[in-house]
């Protein structure tokens, strides 16, 4: 294969040197590395893998290159995003009494960090020393993926400082990569933060953390990945977007939804995918790759592996899907972070999303702030705080408990967040969500295929509370985050309890209403773990050609928010992929460096699928 794709360049260069004003794609060309999905993990690898201008890439986006750029932009306003959206619902789950649960994915330049809530948390370290002892992959470990989160994202203030926010922050773990990470000013708070913090402080015994540093329990008034200097989103896709649209050995293609890879024997060698246009006149098109990287989320990744034969023989042969490697793993161990959430009505003062969108007064006053200099609720995530602590031995007593009494001291199993987002459907007055999530679960889902359409949507299985222990690890959670709210000191400013509501008190009342009100955080990953199905060096095993590299490789979840492990694994995944496949390109390269001036063709690239 790897001679092939010299050879192929070979000839490209000869016919070019004959006549230089060619266009290099004119011969038939294969391309190094096909990327499918432009989220995190796919800007990330399509960025450093082209960098030093050797290899050409070609990034493959299913969504358009952006939406409306005052949603997307906004900090405040990622509540009321609702495309571009992959519009996921999980299967009833008789763990929530056959409720179903909506799992909505990015599906724009960015992925998920373009409709995200930024929260940029990296969680427990002893999580990352699993992935790598499960993987065998030693640059996973806490003390070496450090230094790709440093090389992804730095920290900024506000210029000098003015209006931050008093916060813990721990300086020497934020480096010079281009993602940025910053506090919220002190003009953007809800009016609940210090006191919520005090009250977890006090309760729980845990103190102020910096969740970024490698600490996995405590409380973090919350960073986010938004620019200081001008309060907007920062991104996968304007991080690195720029520098991919300038560089001629990468073409990056929207609206192009991949629906089939192709292999050759065990080895991949194709991607087929939709190419949709905005006159309707869409096309079917076929592009060869000597390595395609499939980074297309977690619930897409497996869903695009299965539709492409590879993945449990007895979901494929129910669709009628030829087999080419039965890997029963693929879908399988879908971990997700649910939610359970309450409900309290606020008093006047407290800045809710409500305050600034329906109360007239305060949405001027709102929208000046932010657009005089950047102040005001609109240029920060909403009132965030969150707080990471463990369940007490003694909640699994009488059952299995031990998946969670023996994880690493620094595992928190709950997280709790604080919002000012009102996420009760049909409320109407100014209100704030509290909610607590089980972010080490027992209970694992399952994603499968629905048909052999490839724009039908997965089947998924989420399972959310699928163990006793979780069961009780949710309860014991959920009626001390109550406790936490309906402390006296908020009286005055979160007077009301709208949901559960003062009646339900019962264990057998409070676990249905964790029933009706459980949501998705959005954070699914594992489906096509590391260490399972995939090799140290992100491979499938047992095929060719093909890498997985993005949420669906964490073989278990951080204990926070993913995105920042997305990117830091990613970062990494590309420095491996350029060490190992090194040795196969050198020959190639000098022909790629005379030909470098020339805009990759991707037109020539393509076969019709017929
Ligand atoms: C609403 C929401 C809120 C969230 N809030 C937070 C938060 O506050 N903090 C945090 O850390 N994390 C948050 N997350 C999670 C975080 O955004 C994800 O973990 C992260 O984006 C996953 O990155 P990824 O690269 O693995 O996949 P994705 O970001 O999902 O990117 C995959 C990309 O591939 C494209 N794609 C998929 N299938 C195909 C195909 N067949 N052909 C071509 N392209 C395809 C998709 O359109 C998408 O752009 C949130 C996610 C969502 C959806
Ligand atoms: C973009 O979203 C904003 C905020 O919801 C809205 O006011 C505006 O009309 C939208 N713009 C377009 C072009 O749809
Ligand atoms: C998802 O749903 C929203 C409305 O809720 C819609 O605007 C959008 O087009 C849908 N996305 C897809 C891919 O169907
Ligand atoms: C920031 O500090 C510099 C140097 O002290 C000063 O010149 C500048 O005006 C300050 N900017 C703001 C916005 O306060
Ligand atoms: C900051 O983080 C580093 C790296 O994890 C850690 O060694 C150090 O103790 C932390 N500093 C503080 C003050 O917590
Ligand atoms: C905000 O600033 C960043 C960093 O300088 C820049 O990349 C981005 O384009 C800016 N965003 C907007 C909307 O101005
Ligand atoms: C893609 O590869 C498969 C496997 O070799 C092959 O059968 C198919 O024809 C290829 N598609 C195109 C359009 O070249
Ligand atoms: C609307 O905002 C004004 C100005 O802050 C405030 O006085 C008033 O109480 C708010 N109305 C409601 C219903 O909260
Ligand atoms: C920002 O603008 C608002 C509204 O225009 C104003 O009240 C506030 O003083 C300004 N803040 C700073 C730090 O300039
Ligand atoms: C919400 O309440 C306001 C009064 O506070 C009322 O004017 C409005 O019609 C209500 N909206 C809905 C959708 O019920
Ligand atoms: C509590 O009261 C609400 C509103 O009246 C009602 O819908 C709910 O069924 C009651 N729950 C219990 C457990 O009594």
């Amino acid at each position: 294969m790897r001679r092939d794709h010299s050879l192929t360049w070979l000839l490209i260069g000869v016919a070019a040197t004959t006549a230089l004003a060619r266009d290099i794609g004119s011969a038939a060309q294969t391309v190094d590395y096909v990327i499918v999905g432009a989220g995190p993990a796919g800007m990330v690898l399509a960025e450093r893998l082209s960098r030093d201008g050797t290899n050409k890439i070609v990034l493959l986006e299913a969504g358009p290159k952006e939406f409306n750029a005052t949603l997307l932009n906004t900090p405040a306003l990622f509540p009321f995003i609702t495309e571009p959206l992959w519009n996921f619902t999980g299967q009833p789950d008789e763990n929530l009494a056959g409720n179903s649960v909506q799992i909505p994915q990015g599906r724009v330049a960015g992925g998920g960090t373009a409709v995200n809530g930024m929260a940029y948390c990296r969680g427990a370290a002893s999580v990352y020393d699993q992935w790598a002892s499960v993987s065998g992959n030693q640059g996973l470990a806490w003390t070496s993926i450090l230094e790709d989160f440093l090389e992804v994202s730095h920290y900024a203030k506000t210029v000098n400082g003015t209006g931050d926010r008093q916060q813990l922050v721990n300086q020497t773990v934020y480096g010079h990569g281009s993602v940025g990470v910053e506090v919220s000013r002190s003009s953007s708070m809800v009016g609940y933060e210090t006191l919520v913090s005090q009250i977890v402080e006090d309760e729980m015994g845990v103190p102020e953390v910096d969740m970024n540093d490698g600490t996995g329990i405590g409380i973090d008034r919350g960073l986010l990945s938004i620019y200081a200097e001008n309060r907007t989103r920062s991104y996968a896709a304007n991080v690195y977007g720029p520098a991919l649209d300038d560089r001629r050995n990468v073409q990056v293609l929207y609206n192009a939804w991949v629906f089939h890879i192709g292999f050759e024997g065990n080895r991949a060698v194709n991607v087929t995918y939709l190419q949709q246009s905005l006159n309707g006149e869409d096309s079917t098109l076929t592009l060869r790759g000597n390595e395609i990287i499939v980074s297309a989320g977690a619930i897409n990744s497996p869903k695009l592996l299965m539709l492409s034969g590879v993945g449990p023989r007895a979901e494929l042969e129910r669709h009628r899907i030829p087999v080419v490697a039965d890997i029963s793993e693929i879908g399988s161990n879908l971990h997700d972070h649910a939610l359970s959430i309450m409900i309290y009505n606020a008093a006047p003062e407290i800045l809710t999303v409500w305050q600034w969108t329906k109360n007239t007064t305060e949405a001027v006053i709102a929208s000046e702030q932010y657009a005089s200099n950047k102040s005001g609720p609109l240029g920060t995530g909403n009132g965030f705080v969150y707080a990471a602590f463990r369940v007490p031995d003694s909640t699994f007593d009488g059952l299995d408990g031990s998946h969670y009494t023996t994880l690493p001291a620094d595992r928190p199993h709950v997280l709790i967040q604080v919002t000012s987002i009102p996420l009760l459907a049909g409320i109407n007055s100014s209100a704030v969500t509290a909610w607590a999530s089980i972010v080490q679960p027992e209970g694992v889902g399952r994603i499968g295929l629905q048909s052999s359409d490839y724009r039908d949507n997965p089947v998924i299985q989420t399972n959310y509370y699928g163990s006793d222990a979780d069961k009780a690890a949710i309860l014991w959670a959920y009626k001390k985050l109550r406790d936490i709210m309906d402390n006296s000191a908020l009286q005055t400013i979160l007077p009301e309890e709208i949901y559960p509501g003062a009646n339900v008190t019962t264990d057998e009342d409070i676990w249905k209403a964790i029933q009706a009100q459980t949501l998705s955080y959005r954070h699914p990953v594992g489906t096509i773990a590391l260490g399972t199905v995939l090799g140290n060096d992100w491979r499938l095993r047992g095929l060719e050609g093909i890498r997985v590299v993005d949420s669906s490789t964490f073989p278990c979840p951080t204990t926070c928010h993913p995105q920042s492990a997305v990117y830091a694994i990613a970062n990494r995944a590309a420095k491996d992929i350029l060490k190992s496949d090194q040795s196969s390109h050198r020959s190639t390269r000098y022909i790629s460096e005379i030909f470098s001036w020339a805009r990759y063709n991707i037109e020539a690239a393509h076969s019709r699928w017929t």
